[in-house]
């Protein structure tokens, strides 16, 4: 079965670029549809998530070109207005086409969206803020039905600060008439870059990165070129990579700022950065102290998607950590993966208790969803021995080459069958 291949205990050297964020390509791409012309994004990861967003674009009538990390899109001939459960189950960030099928076409037929299981992940915020913009929606047979031919934008107020619902509201409501208020929007970086593309477009949105974000309606977008921003999360693995097998790395191409809540926490267990406007230089200590209470939050906060990276770095720690997770139930997955590695974790509900030991050990883990798969990787990097990691296809949905990128940097690794 295929795995990865990870001989422990390198401490990595030199430097790498970090691709484009995941997050950001998949309602970026999806915001393409909107504009009825030709759209050039720069700086497309190669992921197994974006080449399912590319089989939806297709699907739907659109006419998409890789070369490179650039993707050409023409959505001129958009002729669909229904994703098929297959591509729909993929992922879950499919749920954000519905916001811009709907925009573009009035009525939309999708069904409840798939992705890494993370406990219950509903939409019932999607839901509640598309019935509030006047969407028509009724499910039947697992599908959902939805018309917008009487929309009207209003100010909604998310009970929670998602990011999904952030995007497809801003998605919906662009090309309309009239002022779409997200009260207590996602703050994440990447719904920033969602309105700087939209924008590009030729909408008018403002407030990504505050709570507040005002959408107001334009008649129609145009063709534009955008590039994507760096991926904080990827930028967050390799810097706990480093972490474990020790060593000192470059990572260019990313944004400091959007890294703030992890590089604090890097400082706290004694990391040496060396911050750049684009760049982050790390040196690992001899050994990683513990953090008292790590809790994930939405942005500003810890993310979630770190969570287990950083579990992996705290399982060779001084002493005992906290974790506390906050956005998903169910993100604890690779808690018994790092266990079978030696590691002394136990979980009680949303927390993770880890008492630091001295070394791990390799053996065969599984990944159990994306995140966890990295942070599998992260921990094998730093253990006695061979680690493989299963269950590979997981690590692909947000990794772009990421044994490549840690041969670059020393690491012994390698893709096996
Ligand atoms: C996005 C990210 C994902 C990240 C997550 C939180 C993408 C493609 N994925 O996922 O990597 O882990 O943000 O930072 O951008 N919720 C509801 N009802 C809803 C919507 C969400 O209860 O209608 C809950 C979820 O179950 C979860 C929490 O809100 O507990 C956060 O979800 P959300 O912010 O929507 O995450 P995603 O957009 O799915």
């Amino acid at each position: 079965m295929e795995h990865i291949n990870i001989s422990g205990g390198y401490p990595l050297s030199g430097e790498i670029d970090i691709h484009g964020a995941k997050n950001a390509v998949l309602p970026v791409l999806a915001a393409t549809i909107l504009c009825g012309d030709e759209c050039v994004i720069h700086n497309c990861p190669q992921l197994s998530d974006v080449e399912t967003t590319i089989e939806i674009l297709c699907e739907l009538g659109c006419r998409v070109k890789r070369e490179n990390n650039h993707i050409i899109v023409n959505s001129g001939n958009l002729s669909g207005n229904f994703i098929p459960h297959s591509l729909m189950t993929k992922m879950r960030s499919s749920i954000i086409f519905l916001g811009a099928i709907l925009a573009r076409h009035k009525t939309a037929v999708v069904c409840f969206p798939g992705g890494c299981e993370l406990g219950p992940r509903p939409i019932d915020l999607h839901i509640k803020a598309f019935r509030k913009l006047g969407v028509k929606i009724h499910e039947a047979h697992g599908f959902l039905h939805c018309d917008a031919k009487d929309f009207s934008p209003a100010g909604i107020h998310l009970d929670f600060p998602s990011v999904g619902a952030t995007e497809n509201i801003m998605l919906l409501s662009c090309i309309s008439k009239g002022e779409t208020t997200i009260i207590n929007a996602a703050r994440e970086p990447e719904i920033q870059d969602l309105q700087d593309f939209l924008n590009a477009m030729g909408a008018k949105v403002s407030g990504a990165g505050s709570s507040i974000i005002r959408i107001q309606g334009v008649d129609k977008l145009h063709s534009t070129e955008h590039s994507i921003i760096p991926d904080r999360i990827v930028a967050s693995t390799y810097l706990s990579a480093c972490m474990c097998a020790g060593g000192k790395i470059l990572i260019n191409k990313v944004n400091p700022q959007h890294l703030q809540a992890y590089l604090s926490i890097l400082e706290e267990s004694g990391a040496k950065l060396d911050i750049y406007n684009s760049s982050i230089e790390i040196t690992a200590p001899d050994k990683i102290k513990n953090i008292n209470m790590i809790r994930t939050s939405p942005y500003p906060g810890f993310p979630t998607d770190s969570q287990s990276i950083a579990m992996s770095m705290l399982s060779v720690a001084e002493g005992t950590s906290l974790i506390k997770e906050t956005i998903f139930e169910g993100r604890f997955r690779h808690a018994s993966e790092l266990m079978k590695m030696g590691a002394d974790i136990k979980i009680e509900g949303d927390l993770a208790i880890i008492q630091g030991v001295n070394r791990l050990k390799g053996t065969d883990v599984y990944a159990k969803d994306l995140r966890s798969g990295a942070g599998l990787v992260v921990a094998a990097l730093g253990a006695d021995g061979d680690t493989n990691i299963f269950n590979t296809h997981y690590i692909d949905r947000g990794y772009d080459r990421l044994c490549d990128q840690l041969i670059i940097l020393g690491a012994k690794a390698e893709r096996k069958n």
